[in-house]
């Protein structure tokens, strides 16, 4: 390949007319194109015409470009530099360099040219050129030519993956981010056995089930939902008090992983993919250290390839990190309900970069699509009405009391672990990478654990019990999500403060246009006691009465 140029070693008597070299260093071809070697454009004063018509794509997250040269002539080479940007509003530079100067003399000098984007997601071309008289009437000149690729990112530099897999058409236009993944099939066997090992760990403590909160009665749900009479105030005193601490330490649950661990290790090779057929095409959500891609994945045998949303830990992410995307995101996996959203692909083949895949079928985040609504450009806010709430609410309770059935709590219940497409059909999905992604909902009360803290049941709160009965009052705080259109819920409360808030009997607020009926199954599920809550088989009834209610007359 062209790019894969040996350092010379042997440094020959120049000629006279040698004036000088110009190149991309060791570190930023490996940065730019993910090759090792260096990238002469003029060696020795000798211009590599081929080099120089490659149009070199800038990553996203690549912001400065650097470049060395190198005066051979002995005497100043003066030289004149030029950037034309064909869209200057979406994007602007800066050089470190002046644009009028002289190469000095006497070893290597590197520069950079600083890359701005403005707030779009858009492909700009840009050429930088430059002209440097090497002798009273000769000049070369120079035009390098480059696609920056600007996605409104937060400034992560990272390194951008291998083209391997050619891709059918589709690489031109918008917003395509074209990284396809390497081909690299043999790092698995010591990296498996790793990753298996902290899943297999993780895993053996991270559920406590509550199955006796399903199976209790149905009896008097609604009528007590009905009786909670809660008005418009803005805050609520709970009649309740505080719950028994041993809610649910339940030591006689049956454990779903029991399982001998040879079948975990099994249930990553059953779904693990290859990368090679896996195409990244673009970002859909980018945190710290992960990101959501859209892409396509070819499965072995298929016609075609099918769309697919690939989570991944960016090149950064710790071994910690990694596994805990990876732990998270199968979570579901295995499950098949038509509101969830389980993984469907995994592949761990590059240690610091695995990734999980999922259907994609046009449905998007349901936090951004909550948001969307509210600040949307065109005219007002499109608030979703009492009924799509409620058709919202009805699938996601389906999916969880599915869930609670397969003896699973789901420990993250809320509108970003969500998603949603045109046609208000709603999945809950794993929680995996949203820490990274909305970080807003997350906090640390001094233990270094990134928990929910305002989606969390008060007994999650003080004592880290998770149950049935703790993902019932995170649906409350989705139902609200839902009605406010992802307002931050607590938005005035400071994470420390939430325990002793909640204690002292202080709920969210009812939204405006909340109905009574609605904001009540919130505030049901919101009890201080977890046996005062609904279950989910309670809920869906409860909303689907008053479903029947709002549509009665339609
Ligand atoms: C380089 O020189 C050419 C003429 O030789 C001139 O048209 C061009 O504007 C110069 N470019 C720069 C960057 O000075
Ligand atoms: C320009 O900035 C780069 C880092 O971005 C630095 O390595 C280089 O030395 C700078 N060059 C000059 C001439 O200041
Ligand atoms: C300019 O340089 C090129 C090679 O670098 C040479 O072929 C040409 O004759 C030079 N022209 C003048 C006018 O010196």
């Amino acid at each position: 390949m062209l790019w894969r140029l040996v350092i010379l070693l042997f440094v020959i008597a120049r000629p006279a007319e040698s004036y000088f070299n110009l190149f991309l260093s060791f570190a930023e071809v490996h940065r730019l194109l993910g090759l090792d070697g260096e990238l002469f454009y003029v060696r020795e004063g000798t211009v590599n015409e081929y080099a120089m018509k490659f149009v070199v794509p800038v990553p996203a997250l690549i912001q400065k470009l650097h470049f060395t040269w190198e005066n051979l002539a002995g005497r100043p080479l003066p030289y004149t530099m030029f950037v034309d940007i064909s869209n200057p509003t979406a994007l602007s530079s800066s050089l470190n360099i002046s644009h009028i100067g002289e190469i000095p003399v006497g070893g290597l000098q590197t520069w950079a040219l600083s890359l701005h984007c403005g707030p779009y997601n858009i492909e700009v071309d840009l050429s930088l050129r430059i002209n440097v008289s090497v002798s009273r009437k000769n000049t070369t000149s120079l035009e390098f030519k480059r696609k920056k690729i600007c996605m409104n990112l937060k400034e992560t530099p990272t390194e951008p993956e291998e083209v391997l897999v050619a891709a059918p058409d589709s690489t031109s236009g918008g917003q395509i981010f074209y990284v396809a993944i390497g081909c690299a099939c043999a790092f698995m066997a010591a990296i498996f056995v790793l990753i298996i090992i902290y899943y297999v760990r993780d895993k053996k403590t991270r559920r406590h089930r509550d199955p006796l909160q399903e199976s209790r009665g149905l009896s008097s749900a609604c009528s007590m939902e009905r009786g909670t009479g809660v008005g418009p105030a803005q805050t609520f005193l709970s009649p309740e008090t505080p719950p028994p601490t041993s809610a649910a330490s339940g030591s006689s649950y049956r454990r779903l992983d029991d399982r001998p661990n040879r079948e975990l290790h099994e249930r990553i090779q059953e779904i693990t993919v290859q990368r090679c057929r896996v195409r990244l095409i673009s970002i859909e959500l980018e945190g710290t250290f992960g990101r959501v891609y859209r892409g396509s994945y070819h499965e072995e045998g298929a016609l075609s390839p099918k769309d697919v949303l690939v989570k991944t830990a960016a090149e950064h992410a710790s071994q910690s990190q990694v596994a805990l995307l990876l732990r998270e995101g199968l979570a579901l996996y295995g499950l098949s309900h038509p509101a969830l959203l389980p993984v469907l692909g995994v592949s761990i083949e590059d240690r610091s970069a695995p990734f999980l895949l999922y259907p994609h079928t046009g449905y998007k985040n349901m936090k951004r699509f909550l948001l969307k609504c509210k600040f949307s450009n065109e005219g007002p806010p499109r608030a979703l009405t009492t009924q799509e709430v409620v058709e919202m609410a009805l699938q996601a309770a389906k999916g969880v009391q599915y869930l609670h059935r397969k003896r699973l709590v789901h420990r993250d219940l809320a509108a970003r672990n969500c998603v949603v497409d045109d046609d208000l059909r709603v999945q809950i999905t794993d929680n995996a990478l949203a820490r990274d992604l909305f970080p807003q909902d997350y906090h640390c009360l001094g233990d270094n654990e990134n928990r929910p803290i305002k989606w969390l049941a008060i007994e999650s709160l003080l004592n880290k019990t998770f149950t049935t009965a703790s993902d019932v009052w995170a649906f409350g705080v989705f139902l609200w999500e839902l009605t406010t259109l992802a307002q931050q819920p607590y938005g005035e409360v400071d994470p420390f403060e939430m325990a002793s808030y909640l204690r002292e009997g202080y709920r969210l607020a009812q939204p405006i246009n909340c109905p009574d009926e609605l904001f009540a199954v919130m505030a049901y599920c919101w009890a201080m006691s977890a046996e005062e809550r609904p279950t989910f088989s309670q809920l869906l009834i409860c909303l689907q009465d008053f479903h029947t209610q709002l549509t009665r007359y339609v």
